[in-house]
């Protein structure tokens, strides 16, 4: 399975902060966040991953991440001319799929729960169809809603419902067959002018291949694209490190674990960061 990380977009909502830097390299606490979503294709079993950025922004995340060989990854970069919506991933990143399966995920999305990756990874093993996770919430009609029947099936797809028939919400990680490039090919755009992801998961709604995996309360899920919402995704993350002495999204504790590298070569990249506390962290881990 490929991956994908749509890091581009305009972050309008974070002006005056994205005028000059791309959102997915703004601080949430102590890493950019990239690490978040990287992390999560990381847990997932996936090593070569494809970030799309903005013209402006490429080599900035090139900087940050290199080819990611230093953490046993294959990472490339796209892209994107304009933001035109999310399903444009699957024509920028068309010959990085190439005849794969693949998971896209939202360069500001913010996962983390108990036993994450085990179910990322069973579910990554044989996909067929579309998978797609989705998140209780408040105020369900600001999202994408989804309704499942009692095997998990998707029954109903509505974008910002007025009156929501479920309040678990389509969150920004999903999984496709290689069907998906035909479909995205095949889009129009919407009246906002976007390829817009909710019209690829109808095609594999009607189809009948369509999946919604509910993360429940045990799980959080967190967007930043907002001032309030980047402060709290930072807390967060600040609260489980400063209660629990972890750190979430840490990608060479993660490559380690993985085996993608080992115990040594996780203790170099932690000892190259050695001033601070996060690379002080690594360190620790690899001589656990
Ligand atoms: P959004 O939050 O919908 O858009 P944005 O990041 O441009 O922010 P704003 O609404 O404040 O202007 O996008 C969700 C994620 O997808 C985010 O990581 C940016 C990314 N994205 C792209 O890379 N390309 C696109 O065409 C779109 C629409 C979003």
């Amino acid at each position: 399975m490929k991956g994908i990380i749509l890091a581009g977009g305009h972050g309008t909502r974070l002006h005056p902060v994205t005028l000059a830097l791309s959102k997915q390299l703004l601080p949430v606490y102590d890493k950019p966040m990239i690490h978040y979503p990287l992390s999560v294709l990381m847990l997932a079993g996936i090593t070569d991953i494809q970030i799309i950025t903005a013209p402006r922004d490429r080599a900035t995340f090139e900087g940050l991440l290199g080819d990611g060989s230093s953490l046993g990854l294959r990472l490339s970069y796209a892209q994107q001319e304009h933001p035109r919506g999310l399903a444009d991933a699957f024509l920028v990143s068309a010959d990085h799929v190439g005849d794969d399966s693949v998971a896209l995920i939202l360069g500001d999305n913010i996962f983390h729960g108990a036993g994450f990756a085990g179910l990322l990874q069973s579910l990554a093993r044989d996909v067929q169809g579309c998978v797609l996770f989705g998140h209780p919430v408040r105020d369900p009609e600001r999202y994408g809603v989804g309704e499942v029947d009692e095997f998990g099936n998707l029954v109903s797809l509505e974008e910002k419902p007025l009156k929501p028939r479920s309040n678990l919400a389509v969150t920004g990680l999903y999984y496709y067959d290689n069907q998906v490039l035909e479909i995205a090919r095949g889009l129009r755009p919407s009246e906002r002018g976007e390829l817009e992801i909710t019209d690829v998961n109808r095609v594999y709604l009607e189809q009948g291949r369509a999946r919604l995996v509910q993360l429940g309360r045990g799980f959080v899920w967190l967007d930043t694209g907002t001032h309030d919402a980047l402060m709290q995704a930072g807390q967060y993350v600040q609260v489980l490190h400063q209660r629990q002495g972890v750190r979430i999204a840490c990608l060479e504790e993660i490559a380690w674990r993985m085996g993608y590298i080992d115990q040594d070569e996780c203790f170099s990249l932690g000892a190259r960061l050695a001033k601070s506390p996060y690379g002080q962290y690594i360190m620790d881990v690899a001589q656990a």
